[in-house]
């Protein structure tokens, strides 16, 4: 196949979470106008791809992880007409879009629990669900010890029309507001091949499967073996998760994605505790790709990056797939206010942490840049944007926050919206003339604004921006092989190369160790932050080229 087919194998893909990258119609909230009107940045900033995150139709209970249709746009977010006019505007940049698909759960209002919801426990209807007895007597505890990712039991007990408890529960793996799917019912199976071709037909170029190594339970629902440990990033092997019939899902998905010209894509979203385990999911008949959050939870530890990087590819090279590299997303804090030192629940950063925070966070962009593979962009990222701790908790809108009465803050802090201008009521988020943004923007960032930042050339969005186009310009960062410089990696300095045939190679310096470290022959491409006295200083990534 061609590399311009193949475009998912080294793509820059930028994550836009739609309530919070540009409001159009000056709600306070995110919408496809306003990302329409923002799609020459996008085109600048010189991305391949854009992935929303959910735009459909949703009681928003999670963000929009709540879908009640998944063939619609939620007027949130604005009409099918805007999607379509954002896909035809996009692949007119030659910027591909990537939706995302919820399988593993809908909403409360979907139609299929609208419809089980009037009728028994029990019912035809309630086969679409896992709508299991409860345990004791009366079915009045639940049926086993799941507990939910966001806090909390995993199952809700069913109400009859009258409103009288029923000894029934219904299974949530996230809120009560997202009842899990049972994807042994043909309902739930078409639900989603019509979904996949409603919006292929509309020209998506790929989705990315919410959940992806969910969907399938155990038969019988056993109890987990530590029902304390169901944490978000530590799913591990349960009888929920990673079950081996969820692969038959995806090999009819891919039959789907393949009777498509050009052929549309995937990217699954699976937490699992092993890369080995995430390459069963990117066999040659199932997704092409899927996230590998390995870095997105690594510390600022060049020998770790090393380790990741290496085991990483090793296991996606056995089912010859590209890997992803991914530093932020919507689900975990900013990456500034995690390199930049140990956060404790609620304290806000310093300065002087933020600038460290900011100044490796830019370095590890840069690191990911020069690696083979997919890498993926947060919306804000690109600005340094640090997590916002210090939210109004009525502002809060994370299940997560809610169901743990605030032990975890949850994720609200980094999808807080972006800043465009210096100054004005949403920093340009909105019209002037617009409401204030959704969650409250800090003060201080309109000077990390779009507006500030592209006019200073040694700011994060101009760092960044160089980088892409550096990368788009030299085909060994797209497709040459990495070679680790074992010699110069070492006291937390990470050096490799990128070395395709006939083509200039290109030298990737990472220091995430504490004293500078010399430079590498050749010429200086970019750099995330400024060389000092020709060596490239601590918490830096500077790219070289050598002509053979
Ligand atoms: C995924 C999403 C997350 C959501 C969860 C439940 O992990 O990234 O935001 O809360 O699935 O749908």
């Amino acid at each position: 196949m061609t590399e311009r087919l193949e475009w998912w194998r080294n793509a820059v893909v930028y994550q836009v979470y739609p309530k919070s990258f540009a409001d159009g119609n000056g709600d306070g909230v995110g919408d496809l106008p306003g990302a329409i009107s923002r799609l020459d940045y996008l085109q600048a900033l010189g991305v391949d791809a854009v992935w929303f995150s959910p735009i459909f139709p949703s009681p928003q209970c999670d963000g929009g992880y709540d879908v009640s249709d998944y063939r619609n746009v939620d007027p949130l977010f604005g009409s099918i007409a805007d999607a379509e006019r954002f896909i035809r505007e996009a692949h007119a940049r030659d910027i591909r879009v990537i939706l995302d698909v919820v399988p593993n759960h809908s909403s409360i209002e979907h139609p299929f629990f609208v419809e089980a919801i009037g009728t028994p426990p029990g019912s035809a209807a309630w086969q679409r669900f896992h709508c299991v007895q409860g345990k004791g007597e009366h079915g009045e505890l639940p049926p086993n010890n799941w507990q939910s990712i966001f806090g909390g039991v995993a199952w809700t007990q069913i109400r009859d029309a009258s409103g009288a408890l029923t000894g029934w529960w219904y299974l949530h793996l996230f809120d009560s507001g997202q009842p899990d799917l049972n994807w042994n019912h043909p309902d739930v199976v078409k639900e989603f091949d019509d979904t996949l071709r409603f919006w292929f037909d509309r020209g998506v170029d790929g989705i990315r499967i919410d959940v992806a190594q969910g969907m399938v339970k155990e038969a019988g629902y056993p109890d987990v073996k530590d029902a304390n440990d169901a944490t978000l990033l530590d799913p591990h092997a349960r009888p929920y998760f990673d079950q081996p019939e969820v692969h038959d899902i995806y090999r009819r998905w891919r039959r789907i994605a393949d009777s498509y010209d050009p052929p549309r894509v995937f990217v699954a979203e699976a937490w699992l505790d092993t890369p080995e385990k995430r390459a069963r999911y990117l066999r040659a008949d199932e997704l092409h790709t899927g996230f590998n959050f390995d870095l997105l939870t690594a510390e600022w530890n060049g020998e770790a990056w090393k380790r990741i990087i290496t085991d990483s590819m090793a296991a996606d090279a056995l089912v010859g797939a590209p890997t992803t590299w991914v530093t932020e997303n919507h689900d975990v804090r900013r990456s500034p206010t995690r390199y930049g030192g140990r956060v404790v629940l609620r304290q806000v950063a310093t300065t002087e942490h933020l600038a460290l925070g900011r100044r490796r966070a830019r370095a590890a962009m840069y690191t990911i840049l020069a690696l083979p593979g997919t890498t993926y962009l947060f919306n804000g990222q690109e600005l340094g944007l640090e997590e916002v701790i210090d939210l109004d908790d009525s502002q809060r809108q994370d299940p997560h926050f809610r169901r743990t009465n605030g032990e975890h803050l949850g994720r609200d802090g980094c999808r807080v919206p972006m800043p465009w201008t210096r100054g004005g009521v949403s920093l340009g988020f909105g019209p002037s003339t617009g409401s204030p943004a959704w969650l409250t923007q800090p003060t201080t960032w309109g000077e990390l604004s779009v507006e500030v930042q592209e006019s200073d050339p040694s700011s994060s969005l101009a760092r960044v921006r160089k980088a892409i186009a550096v990368r788009r310009a030299h085909h060994a960062l797209l497709s040459g092989v990495l070679e680790w410089d074992d010699v110069r990696c070492r006291d937390g300095v990470v050096v490799f190369k990128r070395v395709l045939a006939n083509h200039p190679t290109v030298v990737c310096v990472a220091n995430m160790g504490d004293g500078p470290t010399p430079t590498v022959r050749g010429t200086l491409l970019c750099a995330s932050s400024e060389l000092v006295d020709g060596m490239v200083p601590p918490d830096t990534t500077a790219w070289f080229a050598q002509d053979g």
